[in-house]
């Protein structure tokens, strides 16, 4: 018998427990196959959960989640819950206090899957973000004055520290060596206008650069990369860049590897606990339907393996997933696959199985 993982599950709100149950059902197969094993344990948090206790994330399950050696995130949001107070309390609170400094999200279009992108197929977009996950504008620093009063302030500061930018870049080329195919980053960022923050990420950026000399580097600001995003998606290997612009490039990469029923990303702390979530929201209006596309999970359930370094199973379940999008699936739209959630669960299962060998 090989390796337990211990690994938390955190289905969530809407039809995040549906999605979770179809990762879990594919993780458990390839364990099976793969003849390692998962022990994992389910936490109920999410906006039903908040609604009943006024809890989001306790600090003792802050400190039962380290424990673990990965968290398997569904979807967090409730239509009941005002907007901030999950996001905070949960996802932003994991993600600081297991200091999961990067947020990982590959970008990659998979054969059969449509895209916006007019003449782009699967071998033009295939790259990866590498998002700063702890810092930037996410702090939360700064704060009203006057408030509520014609003279009115508000001020929210963006903190980069010397530290934090460094280990994300120092994560982002050692990511790029690794995947080893164009071997180029592209930190993304403004230097044009915002001189002190993206000084620091670039002076560090060609500081370190030359720790990798096999890594070519690639400068663009983040409005530039927003076009070539869709006009040359092809440049991109692995882009680096920080918080708040990595939010929005990395919804602009969703979009363009065919929308959020793929899009999966990982929250990642190298030494700790990382977590993996479809990134698409509780779709609340597809609950219990059994009709919402379950493959971000999936995907998000193959980072994960892969992580734990389970890598030949994360690309088996990957290669599942890429046949399911070729051969099988009409769209990748809830209600419009042709298939229910559970049977897009049994394809990927299906394809695992009939490769095991
Ligand atoms: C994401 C989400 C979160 C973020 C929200 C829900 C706080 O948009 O994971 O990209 O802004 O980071
Ligand atoms: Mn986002």
């Amino acid at each position: 018998m090989g390796t337990t993982y211990r690994v938390a599950v955190v289905p969530g709100d809407g039809t995040g427990p549906e999605v979770t149950a179809q990762a879990e059902r594919v993780l458990d197969v390839a364990a099976e196959l793969g003849g390692f094993a998962l022990d994992k344990q389910e936490f109920g948090f999410g906006g039903d959960y908040y609604l009943k206790t006024g809890e989001t994330l306790p600090d003792s399950a802050i400190d039962e989640l380290r424990q673990f050696q990965a968290i398997l995130l569904g979807a967090i949001g409730h239509p009941d819950v005002k907007p901030g107070i999950l996001e905070k309390g949960i996802l932003l609170k994991a993600r600081f206090e297991l200091d999961q400094y990067v947020n990982l999200r590959p970008v990659k279009l998979y054969p059969g899957v449509a895209t916006p992108l007019k003449d782009k197929g699967p071998e033009h977009v295939d790259f990866v973000v590498v998002r700063e996950n702890t810092e930037g504008l996410y702090c939360g620093a700064g704060g009203f004055h006057k408030k509520g009063t014609p003279d009115e302030v508000a001020v929210q500061e963006s903190i980069n520290t010397r530290k934090g930018v460094e280990r994300c870049l120092r994560f982002a080329f050692e990511y790029c060596q690794r995947r080893n195919q164009a071997n180029k980053l592209t930190l993304c960022g403004k230097t044009n206008v915002l001189t002190f923050a993206f000084d620091l990420w670039e002076r560090t950026f060609n500081e370190i650069g030359g720790d990798y000399p096999g890594v070519e580097r690639d400068y663009a600001h983040v409005d530039a990369t927003c076009m070539w995003m869709v006009k040359n998606p092809e440049w991109f290997d692995v882009i680096v860049t920080d918080n708040m612009f990595g939010d929005i490039i990395t919804d602009l990469g969703a979009m363009i590897q065919g929308g959020m029923g793929i899009a999966a990303g990982g929250n990642i702390n190298p030494a700790g606990v990382s977590m993996f979530e479809p990134i698409g929201g509780s779709a609340p209006k597809y609950t219990g339907q059994n009709i919402i596309n379950p493959l971000a999970a999936i995907c998000a359930g193959s980072m994960l393996l892969d992580h734990l370094g389970e890598t030949q199973w994360a690309t088996r379940i990957e290669d599942a997933v890429k046949w399911v999008t070729a051969e099988k699936l009409q769209s990748l739209a809830a209600g419009r696959m042709g298939y229910s959630t559970s049977e897009v669960g049994d394809l990927v299962i299906q394809h695992l199985r009939d490769h095991a060998g």
